[in-house]
């Protein structure tokens, strides 16, 4: 668990894996679809999904698939019903695969999770495992946010919201990562906008 996430929140209700599915299919609908078209245009067949969750995102693979993330229960119930799938539990501050392994490596909706420190150790990860791109998708801070939409922010158990512009200052102090492009999805019903991040390696 990292010093960013609060998972006890709540005495820990949103640990509960099918809560925390209903809780994302009421406020933030459609993510996964939107994620999938903004990935469409990208050349890929590996991909590595750190911070992985309850295994939704593995709707995005083109072929070879495994998740990791660090909670227990999550990867229980990405392991039963996405069987198809390679699915562990580990850490993406240390992730253990083998260099350049993978096509794509994806971080969805978990860089809010950590502090900007921790989120430049996962990019070095990434750019470790990774032989193509990164994509970092997390849904941002932006101007004119409503209150009921900030409410619901707050509530995350990450801590670590960012606008597009800080989430770009941090890919700028990472060496080695070329910008390529951006997609943006608003998610049903309205409160949350998912901004996408396309990397491209260096060689
Ligand atoms: C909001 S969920 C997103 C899950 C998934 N990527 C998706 O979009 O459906 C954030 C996930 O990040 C995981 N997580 C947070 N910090 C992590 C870390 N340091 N290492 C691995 N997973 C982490 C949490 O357990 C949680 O499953």
């Amino acid at each position: 668990m990292t010093t960013a996430d609060h998972k006890m929140r709540f005495g820990g209700i949103l640990e509960n894996p099918l809560v925390s599915k209903i809780q994302r299919a009421i406020l933030d609908g459609g993510r996964v679809r939107g994620l999938k078209n903004g990935l469409k245009p990208l050349e890929y067949d590996k991909v590595l999904d750190i911070g992985c969750g309850l295994g939704e995102c593995s709707a995005v693979n083109k072929g070879k698939y495994i998740g990791i993330d660090n909670s227990f229960p999550r990867i229980a119930y990405a392991a039963k019903h996405y069987s198809n799938h390679t699915f562990f539990v580990g850490d993406a501050i240390s992730i253990p695969v083998l260099d350049k392994t993978f096509d794509l490596a994806l971080l969805i909706d978990t860089s809010h999770h950590l502090t900007d420190d921790q989120f430049k150790t996962v990019l070095l990860g990434l750019q470790r495992i990774s032989r193509r791109y990164i994509v970092v998708s997390d849904p941002v801070i932006y101007p004119g946010q409503n209150f009921l939409s900030q409410f619901f922010y707050k509530l995350d158990r990450g801590a670590c919201f960012r606008t597009e512009q800080q989430s770009k200052a941090v890919f700028d102090a990472v060496p080695g990562l070329r910008y390529r492009s951006t997609f943006s999805y608003r998610t049903f019903p309205g409160l949350y906008i998912h901004q996408a991040f396309v990397l491209e390696l260096i060689s």
